[in-house]
């Protein structure tokens, strides 16, 4: 199977275990690093969080497979962020915690070859 069908039987595996996976990767974001919470103090919607946590799913995706866009997107939402106060180790963190829910999400399901797919998308 190629990287970028692993990628995509992983998401519906996810969304059958726990349905939208976004508010755990935030919930574990905001436990790991409470500060960040106040940076999204406008956000009472969650849209911004939603359309984050797409984004960065899409360059994931993107990075194990055609590479379009990730590579460059990447570098300009790294900056912004700068300017957010997110720092590099914060910034790259979001995308290991993404991997880290759908791990757990997984659990036994969570074969080699799934994380070998992720590990070449982070
Ligand atoms: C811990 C890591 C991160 C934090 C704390 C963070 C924080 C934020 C905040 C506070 C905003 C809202 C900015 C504003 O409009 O005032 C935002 C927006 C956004 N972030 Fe992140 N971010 C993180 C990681 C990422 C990553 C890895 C990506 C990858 C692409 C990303 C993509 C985006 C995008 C596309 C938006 C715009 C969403 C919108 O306003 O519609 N972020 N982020």
């Amino acid at each position: 199977m190629s990287l970028a069908l692993l990628l995509e039987r992983t998401l519906e595996l996810v969304a059958e275990r726990i349905g939208d996976p976004a508010p755990r990767v935030f919930e574990r974001l905001f436990l790991e690093a409470p500060d960040l919470l106040a940076l999204f103090s406008n956000d009472a919607s969650g849209s911004v969080r939603g359309e984050m946590f797409l984004r960065a799913l899409e360059c994931l995706q993107d990075a194990a497979g055609a590479g379009r866009f990730a590579t460059g997107l990447v570098a300009a939402e790294h900056l912004s962020h700068q300017v957010y106060g997110v720092s590099t180790v914060q910034f790259e963190r979001f995308f290991e915690i993404i991997v880290a829910v759908f791990r757990d999400a997984l659990g036994l399901d969570w074969t080699p070859d799934i994380d070998a797919a992720w590990q070449v998308a982070k």
